[in-house]
């Protein structure tokens, strides 16, 4: 099955279910200051969980385009992804625990097929109702259950405030052959994490004895997240009940993709493939040995940074903007790095829309648009990345220990425009770190600096700024009508400007 067939199953057989199947929300969360990004499907549903409103139905599913930047460093690897499609169903104070786990048992099982023997769940530490259903109910030996505390299950808020609660998750068993050492039994693991955390001590799985579901090792791939909602947390992390418990549930397009490909890998997908066949026909670099991470990389930013870009995001420096330039900047060292001089992340987005373009008609329609952007942003950053790299490798070969100085780190940032995660990760790449914590300091020294002389520009523009109070509607609508006021440039009020003219 390819993804598109899996987004068809899955959303069919929840409509089937009396779901409604919701449209994908766009990247940009509606109406919802205190998160920068969709990162999972239930972000537009926010306000249905809280009881705020009423949703139009009680069942409803969805494919939802999701972008996170959590797991940034580890895009490269087998299975982490910045953009990827959750599929999801949602059920608000109607069926609880038992309706999510049947539903998806069902659909894992007999809809795509998947061997249960292969099948492993995972549990909160505490949730004995899901355990019993696992058990009694579905039928899943206890040697396939296993519990984790709250920072492997249990879920949310997304953003800082919002519905959260413990969950449950399926995982793929790809076999022994693919894991580090024979597995842990489910109730040593449990005693282990709960001495952990009576102790205080965050999750100890490098003391674990043995594999288990969420090691780190490549022999489990996660399907799918069941979210049993039952709390409302707000900024503070206080808990009140929901007005009802509730289920979110997200399963990742592209792993299920693999695991029924029988490819265990993302990147070995349909969609990924092609992708990848692009930026090696482009870079004339075969995906192999050591080049094979840059390729993943750069299959991976171009989905994020063209859906982000086709949802109305602009590369800038700051706030979504920046999050979009520091994504696409990282595909360009990527490209760097494979040998092309060029710009080159634009010439990609075709054989995007053609594998997605479909699904998501709003990245075909923007195409053009998209292309331009990725264009010029590459013309801006390629000639400085360059001059770059030759500075931090003359650092790096004069450096008597394993850390970047942060004033260094700043000084590529402030001069070449390298975000300080692309110096990280080249850095990472070399087994070293940065500092941080200077790289900081000289940022909010350099702060300082800025606002100090926006003061002094303030006092010379004060007699042609023009009193108008603005209201931002950049959270819910990406379009809008707005008045010229003033025009400036040398901190003088004009006429006209011409492009390219510094402002004032
Ligand atoms: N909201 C849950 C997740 O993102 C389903 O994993």
């Amino acid at each position: 099955m390819n993804g598109d067939e899996i987004r068809d199953l899955f959303i069919g057989y929840f409509e089937e279910k009396g779901h409604l199947h919701m449209p994908s929300a766009s990247l940009i969360p509606a109406g919802d200051p205190t998160l920068l990004f969709t990162s999972a499907g239930m972000v537009p549903f926010k306000p249905f969980f809280t009881g705020e409103q009423t949703p139009p139905r009680v069942r409803m599913t969805s494919s939802q385009k999701s972008f996170r930047t959590t797991d940034i460093d580890e895009v490269g690897d087998h299975k982490h992804l910045t953009f990827f499609e959750m599929l999801g169903n949602f059920s608000i104070g109607d069926y609880f625990k038992e309706g999510a786990i049947e539903f998806a048992w069902e659909l894992v099982t007999k809809k795509f097929g998947l061997d249960p023997d292969k099948l492993f769940v995972t549990i909160h530490l505490d949730d004995d109702d899901a355990f019993k259903i696992w058990r009694d109910q579905v039928g899943v030996p206890v040697e396939r259950i296993y519990r984790y505390g709250d920072s492997d299950n249990w879920w949310g808020p997304a953003g800082n405030e919002g519905a959260t609660g413990p969950c449950s998750e399926i995982h793929y068993d790809g076999g022994r052959e693919k894991g580090c050492q024979d597995m842990v039994s489910p109730d040593d693991l449990t005693a282990i994490l709960r001495a952990d955390r009576d102790a205080g001590v965050k999750s100890g799985f490098p003391d674990v004895p043995g594999c288990h579901p969420n090691c780190d090792c490549e022999r489990f791939v996660e399907l799918w997240n069941l979210v049993f909602m039952q709390f409302y947390q707000d900024a503070q992390g206080t808990r009140v009940p929901l007005p009802a418990p509730s289920i979110d549930t997200g399963m990742g397009i592209e792993r299920v993709a693999a695991v029924m490909q029988g490819v265990h890998d993302n990147y070995d997908t349909d969609t990924f493939r092609n992708l990848i066949a692009a930026s090696e026909s482009l870079t004339g670099v075969k995906a192999e040995g050591d080049r094979t991470a840059s390729h993943r990389v750069i299959a991976d930013h171009l989905r994020s940074t063209s859906f982000l870009m086709a949802d109305g995001v602009l590369p800038s420096n700051e706030g979504r903007g920046y999050v979009l330039r520091r994504i696409i900047r990282r595909a360009i060292r990527h490209g760097h790095q494979l040998g092309a001089t060029e710009p080159f992340l634009h010439k990609l987005v075709t054989s995007l829309v053609d594998q997605m373009g479909d699904a998501y008609p709003e990245l075909a329609a923007d195409q053009s648009r998209v292309e331009e952007t990725l264009r010029l942003e590459g013309e801006r950053f390629v000639d400085t990345l360059e001059q770059g790299i030759r500075i931090l490798d003359q650092e790096i070969s004069s450096l008597s220990g394993l850390v970047l100085a942060g004033d260094v780190a700043f000084r590529l940032y402030d001069t070449y425009g390298f975000p300080v995660d692309l110096t990280a990760d080249y850095c990472r790449e070399k087994g070293l770190t940065v500092d941080m914590a200077g790289f900081e300091q000289a940022m909010s020294e350099q702060r300082a600096r800025a606002r100090a002389a926006s003061q002094f520009q303030m006092a010379e523009t004060i007699e042609v700024s023009v009193d108008q109070s603005t209201t931002f509607s950049g959270y819910e609508e990406l379009k809008g009508k707005a008045t010229v006021l003033a025009l400036l440039a040398d901190g003088k009020e004009v006429q006209s400007l011409t492009s390219r003219q510094p402002a004032a």
